[in-house]
């Protein structure tokens, strides 16, 4: 897609670096007509803006940010996920409203590898971007809004606007939920092919919520790259399995419809074309992982490691035969293992979405603290997600290895169209 933006001219090309080396060479005012202080001043100034606005290579992405749903749902996996959750400061609907419409359109400059504002900076006044993306391609970002529950409780007075299927998760058998790492007003999911990117993004946004938000949590996480696996395969986990194997094809919109977008038939018209997120925190028990064997690790998923493959299929994508039986009669995939317990009759389908992470160690007991940054979206999370972790919950061979510690349930809202903004369809 064509990602030139306006005012991308020869002389917006010229780099703060190649300002200051013709400063050097003193040929800046030779350059461009200016002179003295002023000129330099005004050049290296200009430079920033120009450099914000620096065109990226067309192979480097731009994913469009308006359109009837928002992206960053369907949309192929990145790279890289910088996420976070805001509680809202101001108790003014209207500061709610202004701050959406200034996400909106900070989000689309965004996605489009843009800094957050077009003006040239003051040298006197903090930068409106903070500048760690400039010249950087837009590397196909996507920024995703939902709300969650505690955004409909009295403050705004949309309460009654508050869809029957943003519930309260309930507490699943084994859950370790912790505050600090669940919950908050507004969700911001940002994705894109570079970590750098996706940080600057959400700290802008962040930036521009002064006062009226406050971050209440942030992870970012990641899979393999594009440049490491150009075939695309799929990825893996950090338990070293392949992970989404199993996940729907949504690219033909009736499946979409079915398993991800909110119709208007099933809840308030607002939410149509939107989706409910679901985040999880999970941390693997990496170090007990790791000392147990290959066939316990495969045992507990129901796939091969290597291949990814059912136990007793060869290939990936062969289809999980769950009734198949060895010659003494136990199931060959057993029934307590992720996949089995996680696919059931196969018609409760959920899309994944999630993302490896590692935060450091934990200093008190020395051990990784790693895991998956699960996230996954589904049109009703009553019938869909609910179910399907209660299952999880109670009797996945897998619960041995992870602990669920940081939980959340989003509406993401439809998409903006232009001229329009996230949330409009609410407010
Ligand atoms: C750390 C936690 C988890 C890990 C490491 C993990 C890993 C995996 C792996 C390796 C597979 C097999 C390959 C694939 O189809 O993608 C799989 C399948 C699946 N997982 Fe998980 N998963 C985790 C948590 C969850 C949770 C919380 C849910 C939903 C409540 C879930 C739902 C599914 C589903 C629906 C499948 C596909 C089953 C099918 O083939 O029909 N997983 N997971």
């Amino acid at each position: 897609m064509e990602t030139k933006r306006p005012g991308d001219t020869a002389s917006k090309k010229i780099t703060r670096r190649d300002a200051l080396k013709l400063a050097g060479a003193g040929g800046i005012g030779l350059l461009l007509g200016v002179s003295g202080a002023s000129g330099l001043n005004r050049l290296v100034h200009n430079s920033t803006a120009a450099e914000i606005q620096t065109a990226a290579s067309p192979a480097d992405g731009v994913i469009p940010f308006y359109g009837k749903h928002q992206s960053g749902i369907i949309t192929p996996m990145q790279d890289f996920i910088c996420m976070g959750a805001f509680d809202l400061t101001s108790a003014s609907l209207e500061d709610v409203r202004k701050l959406f419409q200034s996400w909106t359109s900070a989000a689309a400059r965004l996605c489009q590898g843009r800094g957050v504002d077009e003006e040239i900076p003051n040298p006197h006044l903090p930068p409106a971007d903070t500048g760690e993306s400039a010249g950087l391609a837009p590397m196909k970002t996507t920024i995703t809004f939902g709300l969650g529950a505690s955004f409909f409780d009295e403050r705004y007075g949309l309460a009654s606007k508050r869809p029957e299927a943003l519930i309260e998760l309930p507490r699943f058998n084994s859950d370790e939920i912790r505050k600090e790492w669940s919950g908050g007003d507004v969700v911001v999911q940002v994705c894109a092919n570079d970590p750098q990117v996706a940080f600057h993004a959400l700290r802008n946004l962040a930036r521009i919520a002064r006062g009226k938000a406050v971050l209440r949590w942030l992870q970012d996480g990641f899979q393999r790259t594009g440049a490491a696996d150009p075939s695309g395969s799929t990825p893996r986990n950090l338990m070293g399995f392949k992970d989404g194997t199993g996940n729907p094809n949504v690219s033909a919109p009736e499946a979409a419809d079915e398993i991800v977008w909110a119709q208007s038939a099933d809840g308030p018209a607002w939410m149509a074309g939107g989706s409910y997120m679901i985040m999880r925190r999970i941390r693997m028990r990496i170090e007990v992982w790791d000392r147990s064997s290959l066939d316990e690790q495969e045992v507990t998923f129901g796939r091969q490691r290597h291949s990814g493959a059912p136990i007793g299929k060869a290939g990936e994508f062969e289809e999980l035969d769950l009734n198949r039986t060895d010659g003494k009669g136990n199931p060959v995939i057993a029934a307590n293992s992720h996949v089995a317990l996680a696919h059931l009759d196969g018609k409760v389908k959920i899309l994944r979405r999630g993302y490896s992470y590692s935060s450091g160690m934990d200093m008190k007991t020395g051990q990784l603290d790693a895991g998956l940054l699960f996230i996954c979206f589904n049109r009703d999370p009553r019938k869909q997600f609910v179910p399907m972790q209660q299952k999880l919950a109670a009797a996945d061979r897998l619960n041995e290895y992870i602990t669920h510690v940081g939980s959340g349930l989003y509406a993401c809202l439809p998409g903006a169209r232009e001229g329009g903004y996230i949330g409009d369809t609410l407010f």
